[in-house]
């Protein structure tokens, strides 16, 4: 195992903690939540959770082979936790996500969620959040358009090829951003005809933030 995946396996294990027995768990995606399902099987875990609310379908069908139900969130109503990963973390507990597609889906279950635990290796935490870019989920025909306006807003924004994410839209991802005031441009992102959600966590940070390195681990809570 690599130094970073024992990092990102390190902050999924100290996130085991905080399932409570009994309660539907809100599940993301990623690797490093993917070290959280496979430990939650290893610890044999699956018998304190009567199901899951996945952002993903990949997430979905991890869950499914260790024989979590998963289950639609319009039935489950709010939950107590949301275990997720992210591509970037300040240290307010705002995130950038979507690097692997599923930042829509991640949005509605961290918004649904009482508490947001982000598992993330010691790479992922920067001072200004911007150097990975900032994922955008858009309807495909408001492509062309919304790219125009985020490069109005200062980023440079770039077609994600090939990918079409579970609701059926495209991702640009917004080079060259600076993000001194995350939920000033979350919103102003947001605001923009055509786009479904961008993968700025800013309204809604985490509550508490993981942070895993080979050595172990630290953890970072909402002030
Ligand atoms: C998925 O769309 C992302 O938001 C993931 O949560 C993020 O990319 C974290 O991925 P890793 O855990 O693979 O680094």
């Amino acid at each position: 195992m690599s130094p970073q995946d024992a990092a990102k396996r390190a902050a999924a294990e100290a996130a085991l903690q905080y399932i409570e027995p009994g309660e539907v768990l809100g599940v993301g995606t990623g690797s490093t939540v993917n070290h959280f399902i496979d430990l939650i099987a290893e610890r044999r875990l699956q018998a304190d959770i009567p199901g899951a609310v996945s952002s993903s379908n990949a997430s979905t069908e991890r869950l499914h082979k260790i024989g979590v139900k998963v289950l639609d969130l319009n039935q489950t109503g709010t939950l107590s936790l949301y275990v997720d990963g992210a591509d970037e973390a300040n240290r307010h507990l705002q995130l950038i996500k979507g690097g692997g597609a599923a930042l829509t889906r991640e949005k509605i279950v961290a918004a649904a969620s009482r508490k947001f635990v982000c598992i993330v290796d010691e790479s992922k935490l920067v001072g200004v959040l911007g150097k990975f870019p900032l994922p955008v989920e858009v309807i495909p025909m408001a492509r062309s358009y919304v790219g125009r306006e985020l490069t109005r807003l200062g980023g440079r924004p770039v077609f994600r090829e090939g990918v079409t994410t579970d609701n059926g839209n495209v991702i640009l991802d917004v080079h060259g951003l600076d993000i001194v005031d995350p939920v000033r441009l979350e919103n102003e992102i947001n605001g923009l005809a055509g786009v479904v959600c961008v993968g700025l966590f800013a309204r809604r940070p985490a509550d508490v933030l993981i942070v895993g390195s080979p050595s172990g681990t630290h953890v970072l809570k909402a002030a």
